[in-house]
């Protein structure tokens, strides 16, 4: 299997996490759609604020609300305090994490230090990340069991990244067969997947053709946040020279949108520019059962455990807030009178 040096790989996370910091990494023009969600207000509730249950399971786990900390990595040596910050929040409030690409830990086992965190978060919901693109490129299921085992991860996420490998030079833009190899490759892993986007969204086309081939779950990664396509440019060359393209992208509130049309019962996350409680409240509104959030969590992560925790407690109590004044006791009210 093709294999970059270490050095070059984390030279180019590093180049990654440098330009997901610059506000130009997020989409400019195209936003979520989530703002334009009518969140229905009740004067009289009914409800105690402190007693509306954000609980829920997801993937066999439990979770305290339905959020999860979204697939993000560092630079080697970065990687391993942005993964053990989110994983030690994850435990304390009980939340799931969602780790970023092993690629670079099967390459080279000696930095799969810094992907373990089993050790920090026992109990959370971990799922492990690797890209179609290397599926493409000789990777297989054994691959993805080796990778969630060396982790200790319950399910693994396979992303979808084909306008940012584009803008990449030398990137993995040979996709002809990407559906028949996940085909494949979904039924003879022995381990949950998950299929997800990185910010550019997955909509009714992707769901429909993904449709019974055994997928756990599926995260939309919409349009209206961090757009890979920005991020690439930026890495690469310290500007967006493709502003056009890199706006590209489903919408995050139009592909929860049409993923719950073609698939009303696949267990759903909404991520993708949710940046508030209440645009994740807006995001269960449209069927999603849980969200993700990456990149208001890596300042946090760059800093400390209680930094992550402290911004996730913030909009944990946006989104209790959310369904109080909506008149929602707990997530089953919400998804059956939505
Ligand atoms: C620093 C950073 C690193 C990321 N690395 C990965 C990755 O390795 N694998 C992946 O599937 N997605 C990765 N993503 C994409 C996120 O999981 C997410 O889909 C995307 O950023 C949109 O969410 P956001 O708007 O909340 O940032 C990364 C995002 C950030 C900010």
């Amino acid at each position: 299997m093709p294999s970059d040096p270490p050095a070059r790989l984390s030279h180019r996370k590093l180049r990654h996490i440098e330009a997901c910091l610059l506000d130009e990494s997020q989409y400019q023009g195209v936003t979520t759609g989530l703002e334009d969600v009518a969140w229905p207000y009740h004067a009289l509730p009914e409800l105690n604020l402190e007693a509306v249950d954000l609980g829920c399971t997801f993937l066999g786990k439990r979770l305290s609300a339905p959020v999860l900390i979204g697939a993000m990595t560092g630079g080697a040596e970065k990687s391993a305090t942005i993964n053990r910050n989110l994983a030690a929040a994850a435990q304390r409030l009980g939340l799931g994490l969602m780790l970023g690409s092993q690629r670079v830990m099967l390459e080279h086992p000696e930095v799969a230090a810094s992907f373990q965190v089993r050790e920090h978060a026992p109990d959370i919901l971990l799922v492990g990340n690797l890209g179609a693109a290397q599926l493409l490129k000789g990777y297989g299921p054994a691959d993805l069991e080796r990778a969630a085992a060396l982790v200790g991860a319950d399910a693994m996420a396979i992303h979808l990244n084909p306008l940012q490998e584009a803008m990449q030079t030398g990137g993995d833009t040979d996709w002809a067969g990407v559906l028949a190899r996940l085909r494949e490759v979904v039924a003879q892993t022995r381990v949950p997947l998950l299929l997800k986007e990185v910010g550019h969204g997955l909509g009714a086309e992707v769901a429909r053709q993904v449709e019974g081939l055994g997928f756990a779950a599926l995260d939309v990664a919409g349009a209206g946040g961090t757009s890979w396509a920005r991020v690439e440019q930026l890495a690469e060359t310290g500007r967006v020279y493709s502003p056009d393209l890199a706006e590209l992208g489903l919408p995050t509130a139009q592909a929860v949108r049409e993923v719950r049309r073609v698939l009303p019962s696949a267990p759903l996350i909404a991520s993708g520019g949710v940046r508030t409680g209440l645009d994740a409240a807006r995001a269960l509104l449209l069927g999603a059962d849980v969200v993700a959030v990456a990149r208001p969590l890596l300042v946090p992560a760059l800093t400390s455990a209680e930094a992550v925790e402290a911004w996730l407690t913030q909009f944990i109590r946006e989104l209790r807030v959310a369904l109080f004044v909506g008149g929602y006791a707990d997530l089953a009210t919400l998804k059956q009178r939505g």
